[in-house]
């Protein structure tokens, strides 16, 4: 008999991480960044020992930042003032934000998101033909993965990419309870989706984008997996609405995502304004140049 393997990641697994998570908030702890406390007892002598080292190493740190700073190749820069929902790394004036842990995926599954994001008007606009490849960049446990896979029919498929491989645990498990079998999962890296050259014809990137720790090399690893005149969508929540209940820096502004875009070979089409919280940003995929020239007068909707 094969010795028995990991556990997988089941659906009924993911409702108790759930609950444990509920029930460690209501304690008091945070779930995913939980700290032991010290143990009562511990000698003075540990624990000057373990002021020493700490300040050792925040020292360090402070002398390697400059040296963080230059071997970016100046894209980007580091604050050590910053929020606590970012990562202190900045990109042509926003900070990026923490990437949300697998460990939060219920809420993702969450059933008052058809309310909140409605998820089939949103991939309706999408227009989706059958037979289309398409990546869901950021897919997390499938939800758009599988609402995709259904649009682009059995002759398509969908490339669904994440960085965390329990996260494309639970997406298998979601997809193949409902029979889908055209999704693709892929393990990409924080720089590279680890698709191929010109095979995709719309990237699709839900609440994802402004997580992405690299996201010019990300955006530039991309548009090199579209096929030419291929579509490039951000669905972000809006940074101009106060009234959207969620932290700033996993919202953004029209003007930021136009702004950090203008710098690839992609060019605005249009911005669909349907979702209740979110922004649909659709860019094209543009043969020579940076991009970044406006969209015909045709295919512009706002
Ligand atoms: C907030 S979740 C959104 C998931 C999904 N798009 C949805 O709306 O249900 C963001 C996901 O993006 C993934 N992610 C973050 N950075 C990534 C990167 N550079 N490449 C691929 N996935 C990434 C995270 O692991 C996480 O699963």
């Amino acid at each position: 008999m094969p010795p028995p393997g990991p556990k997988p990641i089941t659906f009924s697994r993911l409702i108790c991480i759930r609950r444990a998570c509920q029930r460690a908030a209501r304690g008091g702890r945070l779930a995913v960044h939980y700290l032991k406390p010290l143990r009562a007892g511990r000698s003075w002598r540990r624990c000057r020992f373990a002021v020493v080292i700490g300040c050792g190493s925040l020292f360090l740190q402070l002398v390697a930042w400059p040296r963080q700073v230059a071997g970016q190749t100046n894209l980007y820069d580091f604050r050590p003032a910053h929020n606590p929902d970012g990562i202190g790394k900045f990109y042509m004036g926003r900070e990026i934000a923490q990437v949300m842990g697998h460990e939060s995926a219920y809420w993702l599954e969450r059933p008052q998101r058809v309310a909140e994001e409605q998820p089939d008007q949103m991939v309706g606009q999408l227009k989706l033909r059958r037979g289309e490849i398409v990546a869901d960049i950021g897919a997390g446990t499938g939800y758009f993965s599988r609402r995709l896979a259904r649009a682009v029919g059995p002759t398509g498929r969908v490339l669904a990419v994440d960085v965390q491989p329990e996260m494309l645990e639970l997406l298998k498990n979601l997809g193949a309870r409902l029979g889908l079998t055209n999704i693709t999962p892929v393990l990409g890296s924080v720089t590279n989706p680890q698709l191929p050259v010109a095979s995709v014809d719309l990237a699709l990137l839900v609440d994802v984008y402004h997580e992405f720790d690299f996201p010019r090399e990300m955006m530039q690893a991309i548009c090199g997996a579209m096929k030419p005149g291929g579509r490039v969508v951000l669905v972000e929540y809006r940074g101009e609405d106060p009234a959207v209940p969620i932290k700033p820096l996993h919202k953004m502004t029209q003007a930021q995502v136009k702004k950090e875009m203008s710098l690839l070979p992609l060019d605005w089409v249009q911005t669909i304004e349907l979702l209740p919280r979110q922004h649909i940003i659709v860019f094209k995929k543009c043969s020579t140049g940076r991009g970044g020239t406006a969209a015909p007068a045709s295919l512009r909707q706002n």
